[in-house]
C-alpha cells in the first residue's frame, strides 16, 4: 500500500509511544513510576466538572460556531486583558481541540513550501513535525543548560535567510522549563521586526511559573502584538488535558482564514468543553494556585534528589513541571552509549519511565516529569541511587586487581 509522501518524514511521538509501553507494562502487573507524564496529575476542579455536567443538562449539546462559542472567546479575551495586557476582541480569537490543535492550524495557515520556522531545542516533540506537515523546514537552534536553555539573539541572527517566516518560543519551556525574560523578549522580538516575521509564542504553561514572571511577548509593543500569534489554552493550568481546548489570540484576518481552515477540518471543539473552559478562565484561581504550590514542592525535591545522584548537571526549571538534567555523566560508570539506553535502563532495572534527551532534539539528556506524588518521586530516585550504587560496586569489584 502507498501512503500519502507527506507522512514519510514524520516520526511518531517519542512522548506518547513510551507513555503507552509505560502504560502496557504496568498494566501487566508491572510495579512501574512514572515520570515521563506530559499532564497534570491533579483532577479537573469541580467547579469545572458542574459546568460541564450543567452544559449537557441544559442541552448544550450541539454544533457551535467554528471560530468557538461567542461567551467562551469573550472569556478568553477578558483573560487576555486581565493576566497578559493585551486587547484582543473575541473576533480575534480560534478556539480549537487543544493548543497543539491550535499550533497545528498556525502553520498549515502561514507556511508555504520550504518556509523556515525557527525553533530551539530541547524542543516540544510536536513542533519540528507540524511544521514539516505544513511543507516548512525547522531550523533548529541547540540551547543547553550552560545558556540556561535559552536562544541567544546572534544564535537566531546567524540562522536567519530569506525563507524564514516564523521565530516559534515557547515559555515556559517543555521540557526545560525555561522562561525568557521580559528584556530578552524584547530582543528577540527585535529581530523579528526587523527581519518582519512572525512570533508563535506557546503559552501553555504560562499559569506555573515558580520563581519569575510570566511576560507575553505580544505584550511588548504595539508592533509585536500585531506580528505576535499568541497560543494557550486550559489543559495544563486546571489540569483539563482530556477536555481539549486551546485558542490563538491573532489579527482579525489570520483568526478568519484559520477558522475557515478548521470549519473544512474539525469544526468547532465540544461545545460542552467550551462551557467548561468559560467557568476555568471565569472562575476562582484558588485550584491552579494550590496545584502550582504543589508543582513546586516536587520541583525542589526533585531537584535535590537529582543533585545526590552521579555526575548530573541541572538547570533548576523555573516553570512548567519537567526536569532537563544533563546525564551525559551517567553513561560511562553505566557502560550505556547513549541517554535512550539510559532511559530503557532507568525502565528496566529502575521501574522509572522517563523520556530520552533525544526525542527532543538533545541527546544526553533526561526528562523527568514531576507532575507526580512526591511519595512516587521519593521512590523513583530512592531505586535509581541504590541501582547506580550497585553498578558502581559491581564496576569497582571488575577493576579490583586479582593479584
Ligand atoms: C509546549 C506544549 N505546547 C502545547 C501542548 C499541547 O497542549 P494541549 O493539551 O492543549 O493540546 C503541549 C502539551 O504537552 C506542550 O507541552
Amino acid at each position: 500500500m502507498n501512503y500519502s509522501v507527506k507522512l514519510s518524514s514524520i516520526t511518531p511521538s517519542a512522548t506518547s509511544t513510551l507513555n503507552t509501553l509505560t502504560k502496557e507494562l504496568i498494566k501487566e502487573g508491572k510495579s512501574i513510576i512514572n515520570l515521563s507524564i506530559g499532564e497534570p496529575d491533579f483532577e479537573t476542579p469541580d467547579y469545572i466538572k458542574e459546568a460541564a455536567k450543567k452544559a449537557i443538562d441544559e442541552g448544550i449539546t450541539r454544533y457551535t460556531e467554528n471560530q468557538g462559542f461567542f461567551q467562551l472567546r469573550k472569556s478568553i479575551s477578558d483573560k487576555l486583558k486581565r493576566d497578559n495586557h493585551m486587547a484582543y476582541s473575541p473576533y480575534e480569537i480560534v478556539v480549537s481541540n487543544g493548543a497543539k490543535h491550535s499550533l497545528y492550524n498556525i502553520f498549515q495557515a502561514l507556511l508555504n513550501p520550504g518556509d523556515e520556522v525557527i525553533i530551539q531545542s530541547p524542543y516540544w516533540v510536536s513542533y519540528p513535525e507540524m511544521i514539516k506537515l505544513a511543507a516548512g523546514n525547522p531550523v533548529i537552534i541547540k540551547t543547553n543548560t550552560i545558556n540556561q536553555f535559552k536562544m541567544k539573539p546572534e544564535q537566531i541572527r546567524e540562522v536567519i535567510t530569506p525563507k524564514t517566516k516564523i521565530i516559534l518560543l515557547n515559555s515556559p519551556s517543555n521540557p526545560t522549563g525555561s522562561v525568557y525574560s521580559k528584556e530578552e523578549l524584547m530582543e528577540i522580538g527585535n529581530i523579528a521586526i526587523k527581519h518582519d516575521l512572525y512570533i508563535v509564542s506557546d503559552e501553555i504553561y504560562e499559569k506555573l511559573i515558580f520563581d519569575d514572571k510570566h511576560t507575553s511577548i505580544a505584550s511588548l509593543s504595539n508592533e509585536l502584538f500585531n506580528r505576535t500569534i499568541t497560543v494557550n489554552g486550559v489543559s495544563k493550568a486546571y489540569a483539563m488535558t482530556g477536555w481539549r481546548i486551546g485558542y490563538i489570540a491573532t489579527t482579525r484576518d489570520l483568526a478568519n482564514t484559520i477558522t475557515s481552515f478548521q470549519s473544512h477540518s474539525t469544526s468547532n471543539p465540544s461545545s460542552i468543553s467550551q462551557m467548561a473552559a468559560i467557568a476555568a478562565l471565569e472562575g476562582p484561581e484558588s485550584s491552579v494556585i494550590q496545584m502550582k504550590e504543589r508543582y513546586k514542592k516536587r520541583r525542589d525535591l526533585m531537584c535535590e534528589l537529582i543533585n545526590d545522584i552521579m555526575d548530573t548537571r541541572l538547570c533548576v526549571p523555573k516553570g512548567a513541571f519537567y526536569i532537563f538534567p544533563d546525564i551525559s555523566g551517567w553513561l560511562k560508570p553505566l557502560g550505556k552509549q547513549s541517554c535512550v539506553e539510559v532511559a530503557q535502563w532507568l525502565l528496566e532495572e529502575c521501574g522509572v519511565a522517563a523520556i530520552p534527551g533525544a526525542a527532543f532534539g538533545s541527546p544526553g539528556y533526561i526528562r523527568f516529569s514531576f507532575a507526580t506524588s512526591e511519595e512516587n518521586i521519593q521512590r523513583a530516585f530512592a531505586s535509581i541511587k541504590e541501582k547506580i550504587e550497585k553498578n558502581n560496586r559491581k564496576r569497582s569489584c571488575r577493576s579490583i586487581d586479582p593479584y
